[in-house]
């Protein structure tokens, strides 16, 4: 794998704003007056969340999580593991997911699995990308921000080897 390729911009850092403000508008709506806790599945989702989270005027907890099944490879592993654990206790809470990609499915699949065994009141799922072409297990998105390509991406919070997270736009590189 080179890191040579040029990262081509996909999805502008307007685009992204503009879609970032809608998805608030709408968890705004079903979660005002409900303290829920947004996880935010790191690292991917890093950028989001913090974007996600200014633009919620409600109460609300955040936490975090680290999972793993790509390592340093662009080919997913299939084993999801748990890096990081969330800190807090979620029974009875309203959780919130918050994940950059949902790809092949496998780590969301995972995770929403990983936390019903917690007995939250209520476990729902927003992903900034998804990748339908790739996906091999159903993962339901709640609040969507776009359907994307079956491309490498990179950038607002996406790597390839770790590198290109910084970006502020969403762009995809050729992989060989
Ligand atoms: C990425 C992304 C999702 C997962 C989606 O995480 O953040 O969690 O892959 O892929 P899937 O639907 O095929 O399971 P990654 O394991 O690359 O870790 P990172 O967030 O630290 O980059």
């Amino acid at each position: 794998m080179s890191s040579q390729s040029k990262p081509i911009i996909l999805l502008s850092r307007q685009e992204i704003e503009a879609t970032v403000r809608r998805l608030a508008a709408e968890i705004t709506k079903d979660y005002r007056n409900r303290n829920p806790v947004l996880i935010s599945v790191l690292k991917g989702s890093f950028i989001f969340m913090a974007d996600l989270v200014r633009l919620l005027d409600f109460p609300l907890e955040v936490d975090f999580m680290r999972l793993s099944s790509y390592g340093r490879s662009s080919r997913t592993s299939g084993k999801v593991r748990v890096v990081q654990d969330i800190g807090s206790a979620i029974k009875g809470r309203d959780i919130i997911v918050i994940e950059d990609i949902v790809d092949t499915g496998l780590t969301t699949s995972f995770l929403l699995g990983y936390l019903r065994e917690k007995n939250p009141a209520s476990l729902r799922l927003s992903a900034l990308t998804e990748k339908p072409s790739r996906r091999k297990v159903s993962v339901n998105v709640d609040y969507l921000g776009f359907t994307v390509p079956d491309k490498f991406l990179v950038g607002y919070g996406l790597d390839w080897d770790e590198k290109f997270r910084y970006l502020p736009d969403i762009c995809y590189v050729e992989v060989e």
